[in-house]
């Protein structure tokens, strides 16, 4: 199939740490069912990452590493999506300086999954970004320009992602109009993406609390073995007054219910919400039966993982090619924006 009058994709995540079900969930199954109508383009986003983690540069390779095999364990095709880095693509970066011109720094400062996650680094004390000043750097505050020039150095239409990163789409659409009025002559020069939040409910932590997160250890990770998913699940809260084992539960409090009606089949979650509800099915069975789930799905992405893990000169390549071809794309985006400004100079 041809490429040209397709849409354009870009998504991507912060190389943090090994995804899990929560990136499943809330973006990868999109990407995956995606990747046939839409022309992808997923970012490794390094820089980004490195914005709360710059102390420890190190791990980042090994990262790197993990996240491709969690993408091409799921099914991420690397001959439709093209996977690549944001580090090694200066273009990006010359975009961001030039987002950066023309974008006041309020349009920051309210933007709210900036504050939550300023909050949760302890970078912020109070409700104001401003009150954090002393710790904030210039490019955790700033990152979310950076992600504008992420999605439109390709010139993206559609961003498929999580529902806490809309307020950074709507940021980007807002720099994109600007841009466009500014230098397009009522042109557009760079489209002005859409986001696309995928339709099932964001995934809580196993222990209901937060979203899910490797330093809260309640997630199950994409690449966990049996053993640790049994462990993971396990330890899930349920139903605070489901007691003892026949007591009758509350699915709608539960957060392994929330489990099953994303994962489980529609008929067996009708049978665990009335089981659990007369008191037959306890909490540690029912617990059981989500593991079984959960390893039914990620088993199959065990052993694609493993396919590409003894391949890794060609998980080189998938990176190497994925980021030479973002690369051109962002040449090309460039030349047009200086065009547009008139600091092509020769
Ligand atoms: N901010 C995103 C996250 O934390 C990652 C990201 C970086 C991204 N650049 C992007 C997502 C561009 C979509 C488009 O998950």
């Amino acid at each position: 199939m041809s490429i040209v009058g397709k849409g354009r994709i870009l998504t991507g995540d912060r190389p943090t740490g090994r995804l899990h079900l929560g990136h499943y969930v809330g973006t990868l199954v999109n990407r995956v069912k995606l990747q046939n109508e839409y022309d992808t383009f997923i970012l490794i986003a390094d820089v980004q990452a490195l914005s709360t983690h710059w102390k420890n540069p190190e791990h980042m390779p090994d990262i790197i590493r993990q996240v491709v095999l969690d993408y091409l364990s799921v099914g991420i095709d690397p001959s439709r999506s093209k996977i690549c880095v944001q580090s090694m693509i200066p273009e990006i970066a010359e975009l961001t300086v030039v987002y950066g011109l023309f974008t006041r720094m309020n349009k920051l400062r309210h933007n709210p999954t900036l504050k939550t996650e300023a909050k949760s680094y302890g970078y912020m004390s109070g409700d104001d970004l401003i009150a954090g000043f002393d710790k904030l750097t210039y490019g955790f505050f700033g990152y979310p320009i950076s992600q504008a020039a992420d999605i439109t150095f390709v010139r993206a239409n559609l961003v498929p992602v999580g529902e806490d990163q809309v307020p950074h789409i709507e940021l980007c659409r807002d720099i994109v109009g600007r841009f466009n009025q500014l230098y397009g002559k009522g042109e557009e020069i760079i489209p002005i993406p859409q986001a696309l939040v995928g339709d099932i409910p964001r995934l809580r932590g196993l222990d209901g609390q937060s979203k899910m997160g490797k330093s809260l250890g309640n997630a199950v990770y994409l690449s966990d073995d049996d053993e640790a998913i049994d462990t993971a699940v396990m330890k899930a809260v349920t139903d605070p007054q489901k007691i003892r084992k026949n007591d009758p539960g509350h699915p709608e409090v539960c957060n392994v219910f929330a489990y099953h009606q994303v994962f489980s089949a529609p008929d067996e979650v009708e049978q665990i919400a009335c089981d659990c509800r007369n008191g037959t099915l306890g909490c540690v069975a029912d617990k059981r039966r989500l593991a079984h789930v959960l390893k039914e799905l990620i088993n199959p992405f065990r052993e694609k993982r493993a396919f590409w893990e003894k391949r890794p000169e060609d998980v080189d390549d998938i990176l190497k090619s994925g980021t030479a071809a973002a690369k051109a794309e962002g040449e090309e985006t460039m030349t047009r924006v200086r065009e547009a400004m008139n600091i092509r100079y020769w």
